[in-house]
């Protein structure tokens, strides 16, 4: 009798054991949506769409990092730039029980319900790129990110300096801005940035108007803005598929992109330094300053990971390092809040 029983704990043993990875979906009693691993960490991350270059890189970079070779399970959402959607993405990831959540949000506000109800399921959550506001900052465990508002300080103060360089009056300088999506981080901060600078400098700045960080909108936008300003001769593309669609529709009303406004020509300034297309026109003149942005990530956002992981608490707010760049000999370096930076020639993305 006692053979007999320790034959059959062995094979129920075993069995067990063998249920080892991913889902237990016939197993009656256990929650079948629920992702269940042995080792693997579960990751829940909802991206927020796919506007940009800048968004495919970010998207690779978290792709590249999760993977079962690197002890995880992803699981990615695209939000397709509809906060509703994330939201729906969060609430399955809390049904799924998955270990962690990363958050990259269309916009800062209305995540509080969403967040709150993660936290009452003690799953952490790792908001990453644009910020969330939210009444009580513990309803997420950190952020890692840029700062968007020195990026658009960096690129106004070249700006700045430029014109100096260039003997150029303040009034002199008419600008329009295409924004990014009305309520994200990177909108919100780069154009308080040329807003600030240009009532501090004297700039005209004749009008600003989203774009939503796509070339599609960067065009139709500046399609109509040249029509209503013969003026303009400096544009402020809060990210460069907005500029390769402002870019197009300038050639097409047979005006000239360049840095030479005396001469004529219409000066663009832009945000992330990850398009190939966007490098090679600094490299031509038709871009002529770019604030980098940087999307990669996943890196950081493992490493936040592990260190909650370890049960250490990381730093709330991390801010990556960030360069500018521009080819113009006339501004070398520039120096923001008491910090000098080097203005960098741009780098080709590798591959
Ligand atoms: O939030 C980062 C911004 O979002 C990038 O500058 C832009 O390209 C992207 O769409």
């Amino acid at each position: 009798m006692k053979k007999i029983l320790s034959v059959v704990v062995f094979i129920l043993c075993t069995l067990l054991s063998g249920c080892g990875n991913i889902y237990l979906p016939e197993n009656k009693g256990l929650d079948t949506d629920k992702i269940t691993t042995d080792e693997s960490i579960v990751v829940g991350f909802s991206q927020l769409g796919a506007e940009s270059d800048w968004r495919s890189a970010n998207t690779q970079s978290m792709k590249s990092t999760f993977t079962e070779e690197n002890g995880y399970k992803l699981i990615f959402e695209d939000g397709q730039q509809k906060q509703a959607n994330q939201i729906m993405a969060i609430r399955t990831f809390i049904q799924q029980e998955v270990d962690y959540i990363v958050l990259a949000p269309v916009i800062e506000t209305g995540w509080d319900t969403v967040l709150q109800e993660a936290k009452d399921s003690k799953i952490p959550v790792i908001i990453v790129d644009r910020k969330v506001s939210v009444s009580d900052e513990s309803l997420f465990a950190c952020w890692v990110g840029s700062d968007f508002e020195l990026e658009g300080k960096k690129a106004a103060e070249w700006l700045k300096q430029y014109t100096i360089a260039k003997g150029i009056a303040p009034q002199d300088l008419h600008i329009v801005n295409i924004q990014g999506t009305i309520g994200a981080s990177a909108q919100i901060g780069r154009t308080k940035s040329l807003a600030d600078a240009a009532r501090l400098n004297g700039w005209d700045l004749m009008a600003q108007v989203p774009g939503d960080f796509t070339q599609a909108k960067g065009k139709e936008v500046m399609e109509s803005f040249l029509k209503q300003y013969d003026n303009i001769n400096v544009v402020y593309c809060e990210n460069d598929n907005e500029a390769l669609g402002v870019i197009e529709a300038i050639e097409a009303a047979g005006k000239r992109v360049g840095s030479d406004i005396k001469g004529g020509e219409i000066m663009i300034i832009s945000f992330d330094g990850v398009n190939e297309e966007a490098i090679n026109y600094i490299l031509e003149d038709k871009i002529t300053c770019i604030a980098e942005c940087n999307p990669h990530h996943g890196p950081r956002v493992q490493a936040i990971i592990e260190s909650l992981e370890a049960g250490h608490t990381p730093d709330k707010f991390s801010y990556v390092d960030e360069k500018i760049f521009s080819l113009d000999i006339n501004v070398k370096k520039i120096t923001v809040d008491g910090i000098d930076y080097e203005v960098a020639a741009p780098v080709l993305p590798v591959g």
